[in-house]
């Protein structure tokens, strides 16, 4: 029997339910042997802020044994810390004029972790950090992917962990809301996470009984959520919910965002839909008092629901499996109600993004919630 060594890590945002899958990798590895188990031993070790533990030098890599993840699946957050910075193939070097630039450390980080004697790697991350899952699973690593992200926008898992927990804050938020909106007679904005997909935004819209509920994939029509909004009024009395996705936009305009200059962040910094919402609204001759309120990160803070906690503990003791198993190149993705392999480049191929002819937009529109289109 051989001791072996399987490296666990974090990347991209953070999103409850993070800590359960590491906790769910480790007791798994720790169980000797459920049937079908090859006979070796594995030991777990875990690699600080995504790759950065190993290109980093000192290398900053913990041990992870079941003391370490006793009650894990309670907190939120992530033990290992993570990033959504480059990586190992977009490593961020300084120019000697203060600028930056890119350099690919694949090939170093991968001869590193043979001296390491790492033997496989899981990687718990979104769309980007499974898109560096398959390019080192191309140069030849045993490694398996995890989804993660609160956005719902991996296509080839029914759910991601996380995203309920995301629904289930908005969905309380819109509950507050109401009852402050309703006693002033006012339209409330909230704004909610949703870079490309909407699907916070519609859960918690349906969830909490929204009247408008804005989202990438459907461009609105400012005229027609007007419209709405003077039907929830009788002259004067009344009140709206609107919830808008933070990649949400106009027909015929763009997201509302800035660039951050943090280095190697690859994104443009949305959000301020909610604000720029509420000036078109006012623009367009509302006259019923307006205010907006953007949740941020609080949707990905705090501990995980009960459902996130029990998917990303079935996606942590599956990754492990698949490590034991040696079924490498691979993410587990929850296909109700098995948890199944889908190979990275699959995974990887294209996002879950809302069909505006789906059922659940039908839901929506079939309780009277407005998309602007
Ligand atoms: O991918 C999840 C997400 O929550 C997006 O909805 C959002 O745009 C992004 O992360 C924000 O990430 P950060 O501000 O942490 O870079």
């Amino acid at each position: 029997m051989a001791l072996k060594r399987v490296m666990v890590l974090t990347g991209g945002g953070d999103c409850p339910g993070l800590n359960a899958v590491i906790r769910g990798i480790v007791k798994r590895a720790a169980q000797k042997p459920l049937s079908g188990d090859a006979s070796d031993d594995w030991e777990v070790i875990g690699c600080v802020e995504s790759f950065n533990g190993v290109l980093r030098e000192p290398t900053e890599i913990v041990m992870l044994d079941e003391k370490t993840v006793e009650g894990l699946q309670i907190q939120g957050g992530t033990i290992l810390g993570t990033t959504n910075k480059g990586g190992p193939f977009a490593w961020p070097v300084k120019n000697g004029d203060g600028t930056w630039t890119t350099v690919d450390r694949s090939d170093e980080m991968l001869r590193k972790l043979q001296y390491m004697g790492v033997d496989a790697v899981i990687n718990i991350g979104g769309d980007g950090s499974q898109r560096i899952s398959l390019g080192l699973a191309k140069k030849g690593l045993n490694i398996v992917g995890v989804p993660k992200t609160i956005d719902n926008d991996l296509s080839m898992t029914d759910y991601t962990f996380g995203f309920q927990t995301a629904v289930q804050i908005c969905t309380d938020a819109i509950d507050k809301l109401v009852t402050t909106a309703a006693s002033h007679n006012r339209v409330f904005i909230l704004e909610v996470m949703g870079r490309d997909a909407g699907w916070i935004a519609l859960h918690s819209a349906i969830a909490g009984g929204a009247d408008v509920c804005l989202i990438p994939e459907i461009p609105y029509d400012i005229e027609k959520v007007k419209a709405k909004i003077e039907q929830r009024y009788n002259k004067r009395r009344g009140y709206c919910i609107i919830v808008v996705a933070e990649g949400a936009m106009p027909k015929g305009g763009t997201v509302t965002g800035s660039e951050t200059g943090e280095v190697g962040y690859q994104h443009v910094k949305l959000g301020g839909v909610g604000e720029q919402l509420a000036a078109d609204l006012k623009a367009a001759g509302v006259e019923h008092d307006i205010r907006y309120t953007i949740l941020g990160h609080l949707q990905r803070g705090g501990t995980p629901i009960a459902f996130d906690r029990v998917l990303a503990t079935e996606f942590g003791v599956r990754a492990m499996e698949f490590v034991i198993e040696g079924r490498y190149g691979q993410m587990v993705a929850y296909h109700h109600p098995d948890v199944v392999g889908i190979p990275l480049e699959e995974a990887v191929r294209e996002q879950n993004l809302v069909a505006p002819d789906s059922r659940l937009v039908h839901t929506a529109k079939g309780v009277g919630i407005e998309f602007g289109d």
